[in-house]
């Protein structure tokens, strides 16, 4: 049987690394082999590119950003995600395309019929089966963020410009409740790892209650 895709989104400074080991654990424990990774990256290639893109040396345009994360994504497809899910393993990736929704789309105001085409033409039909959604207020946010040592291009921008993700975030779950799972990261550590344990759970009862 093929493998599920599962995301973790949110605007930075959610908190949302924290949770991935219990996404993990919760679908490990359950008998399902994991293979974690992450956008932008996953790939050699697309290493190279998170390196470009999160440098405050790079002056990216706009549309060139958006074109770069799909790129990434494209080899990461082919090379990782749709092997390890063909060979019936679970991929959790830490970041896809609601990332690029949310900062191309609000943050830099691409708007999001732009990213739909690109995302039609990289990706077809596929998308994530689940996605864990770490929604925080823009202050608490912010002073995590501030915590970071060398902040990158993104950690860098403006409150407007984490408050368009953010409002953007809130609109892909609204568009897609049955897929995307809002966990409030202003909750402590342990309480949000309960609540996306929980989420995960729920949907492998429903995984297994479709292939029984
Ligand atoms: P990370 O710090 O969670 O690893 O994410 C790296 C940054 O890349 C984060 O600030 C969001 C940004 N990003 C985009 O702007 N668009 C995308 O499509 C992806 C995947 C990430």
């Amino acid at each position: 049987m093929r493998g599920q895709f599962v995301t973790l989104e949110g605007i930075d400074g959610a908190g949302k690394s924290a949770a991935s080991d219990a996404v993990v654990t919760t679908i490990q424990g359950a008998g399902y082999e994991v293979v974690t990774t992450r956008e932008v990256g996953g790939t050699e290639m697309g290493e190279a590119i998170r390196e470009l893109v999160l440098s405050k040396d790079s002056d990216i345009v706009p549309d060139a950003e958006v074109l770069l994360m799909f790129a990434a994504r494209a080899q990461h497809l082919e090379q990782v995600i749709f092997p390890n899910l063909e060979s019936g393993r679970w991929v959790v990736c830490d970041r896809f395309t609601d990332s690029t929704y949310a900062y191309q789309g609000g943050g830099r105001k691409i708007g999001f019929t732009r990213i739909s085409e690109i995302e039609d033409w990289t990706q077809g039909e596929f998308r994530p089966d689940l996605t864990l959604l770490f929604d925080t207020d823009i202050v608490t946010a912010a002073q995590r963020v501030r915590q970071v040592e060398r902040p990158d291009r993104f950690e860098d921008e403006s409150e407007d410009f984490r408050k368009r993700v953010r409002a953007a975030y809130f609109d892909i779950h609204q568009a897609n409740p049955d897929r995307v799972k809002r966990v409030d990261a202003t909750r402590t550590v342990e309480e949000v790892k309960r609540v996306s344990a929980q989420y995960v759970k729920e949907f492998i009862e429903q995984v297994r209650g479709l292939s029984s």
